[in-house]
């Protein structure tokens, strides 16, 4: 049987960052191509569609939520590694989910497209990977077609992100004339022929960039060219070195076209030999680390089942630590109670089956009917409380009526459902009760009206709230939080924990507030921790 050690090491759990549209879709199937988990592009996705459904059509949301759940952990072996791929919603609307699945990921592959540089979206998950100061490798997609000049590229990546950068590849031309790449950390010629992959192993060795062959494969401009480059981009950017890259600190570049399989086997090869094993776990007490004997795993995301009409959820767990075999009881900190763990998933690209054991960096699917919650920890008996799952403060806040209001009593428990499952915020409101809805992009109001309908059968409206954001209210004295809590009884809600909450009207309400009420904290993020 493979020793724990052995399969910690060979483990690779990471996820792809991007704006969307760099190409992470088109790059994750080619991972998994070249990985042999999938046999044919198009698979992963169904891409189109995707696409279509930002233009927020809720039905086509609904499609792309049970694509999702498929697609949502990709496990794959290559070079005698095991990897785990999480996948990250690409509309910005759901980004809160895509930070959560950060938490779950020892690395991230940060997609850019060549023509564009560094984009919104790239530059706000590449700062929550830089929070947890996490490894990351960059692709530079989109070769093939007209791209920026690769120095302006990685200085624009330097400057923005405030992150030391190397070449791993250097592109040999782009656009029309792009002809392939210097594989600068093994010395490699690297040089287009689409549909390639199948080829056992591309490239060809090259005795350093002065060897005679690079003249007889390419025209004396271009290997001039690359040379110069070449030895400009060494005077230029720090040699490659493992250590500054593990502590978040240099990102290796690679240079290449998704679509074209290019540039693909060179990323797997770095991600493979250094991107990281799983890392110690941090929570309350102490750092787990993931060779201890005693199993443990957090919840990172909660999917509704594919069947909308069974409230079963499937819980991503992340395995932290020891060896998790089938049937196994863990206790759920959070409730105290054992769960017999005899059904949990594994996710094979597009297949699921039955996790007959699981290693740390290991993701598996538990299937329960709403006990497992988002940040939940499962041990063998320590009450450990893992750190970092954020929740963010929603900016966009709706209150929400049954359009038969004999169904009050049912929405409040439809809405808390889907909180739970970190769908949106759901507040309470102390007077009245009426209860409030906190998204962090409009198209989520349209997919909870849908799920509402669809899985609890109760049709919803949503009204303008008139309020500005939510704060969590939160204090080192209990007696101030409590006399803040009294004091504002109009202004305040209640989350699905039942933790206050300081709805504002405006900015100056909250501004004013806060100046008011020196000693409470009104928090933009809470941590989860269960
Ligand atoms: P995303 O998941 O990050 O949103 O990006 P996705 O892979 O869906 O790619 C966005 C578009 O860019 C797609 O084109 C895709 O074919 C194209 N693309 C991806 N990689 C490359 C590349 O290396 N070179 C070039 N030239 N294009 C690339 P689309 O026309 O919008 O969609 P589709 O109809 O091709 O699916």
């Amino acid at each position: 049987m493979a020793s724990l050690d052995t399969e910690i090491t060979r483990r690779r759990t990471f996820a792809i960052i991007s704006h969307p549209d760099a190409g992470k879709t088109t790059l994750t199937e080619k991972l998994l191509l070249f990985g042999g988990a999938i046999q044919m592009a198009g698979a992963v996705k169904a891409r189109g569609d995707r696409r279509r459904a930002v233009h927020s059509d809720w039905l086509k949301v609904e499609r792309e939520r049970g694509i999702s759940v498929a697609s949502s952990v990709m496990s794959y072996e290559f070079d005698g590694n095991a990897f785990n791929l999480l996948d990250t919603p690409g509309h910005e609307d759901f980004s809160e989910d895509t930070y959560r699945t950060l938490t779950a990921v020892d690395s991230a592959v940060m997609v850019i497209d060549a023509a564009r540089g560094i984009q919104e979206q790239t530059r706000k998950l590449f700062e929550v990977c830089r929070l947890r100061d996490m490894p990351i490798i960059t692709f530079i997609n989109k070769m093939d077609r007209e791209a920026q000049d690769p120095f302006d590229l990685l200085d624009e990546i330097e400057q923005t992100l405030q992150i030391e950068v190397t070449p791993a590849s250097w592109p040999i031309g782009m656009g029309q004339l792009f002809k392939g790449c210097y594989d600068l950390l093994s010395d490699r010629l690297m040089l287009v022929e689409k549909g390639s992959h199948n080829a056992p192993d591309a490239g060809l060795t090259c005795d350093g960039l002065d060897d005679p062959k690079l003249d007889e494969l390419l025209p004396a401009g271009v290997v001039a060219e690359l040379r110069e480059q070449v030895m400009m981009v060494r005077g230029l950017c720090p040699q490659f070195s493992v250590q500054p890259f593990l502590e978040g600190n240099l990102t290796p570049v690679y240079f290449g076209s998704a679509i074209n399989n290019f540039g693909v086997r060179e990323l797997l090869r770095g991600i493979s030999s250094f991107a990281p094993s799983p890392r110690p776990q941090p929570s309350e007490t102490r750092k787990v680390d993931p060779a201890e004997d005693k199993v443990s795993a957090f919840v990172f995301k909660i999917q509704a089942n594919m069947d909308a009409k069974h409230r079963d959820r499937i819980a991503f767990a992340r395995v932290c630590s020891g060896h998790f075999k089938r049937g196994m009881k863990l206790k759920h900190v959070r409730s105290g109670k054992q769960i017999n763990v005899h059904n949990a998933l594994m996710f094979l690209a597009r297949e699921r089956e039955l996790a007959e054991e699981a290693f740390p960096g290991d993701i598996i699917g538990i299937p329960n009917h709403g006990n497992l919650r988002i940040g939940d920890a499962l041990t063998e008996g320590e009450a450990l409380r893992f750190n970092g799952i954020p929740s963010f403060a929603p900016e966009l806040l709706q209150r929400v009526r049954p359009m038969d209001p004999m169904r009050a009593k049912h929405l409040g428990r439809a809405v808390t459902q889907l909180a739970e499952e970190g769908v949106a915020r759901v507040f309470r409101t102390n007077i009245g009760s009426n209860w409030i809805v906190g998204v962090v992009g409009t198209l989520q109001f349209e997919v909870l009206a849908d799920r509402i309908r669809t899985e609890y059968d109760i049709p919803v409206m949503f009204e303008a709230a008139a309020l500005h954001t939510a704060r969590w209210v939160n204090g080192d004295d209990p007696a101030e939080v409590k006399r803040f809590v009294d004091k504002n009884p109009g202004d305040l809600a209640y989350d699905h924990d039942d933790l206050p909450v300081f709805l504002a009207r405006n900015g100056w309400h909250l501004q004013h507030t806060i100046e008011a009420w020196p000693n409470v904290q009104l928090l933009k993020i809470r941590e989860q921790t269960a």
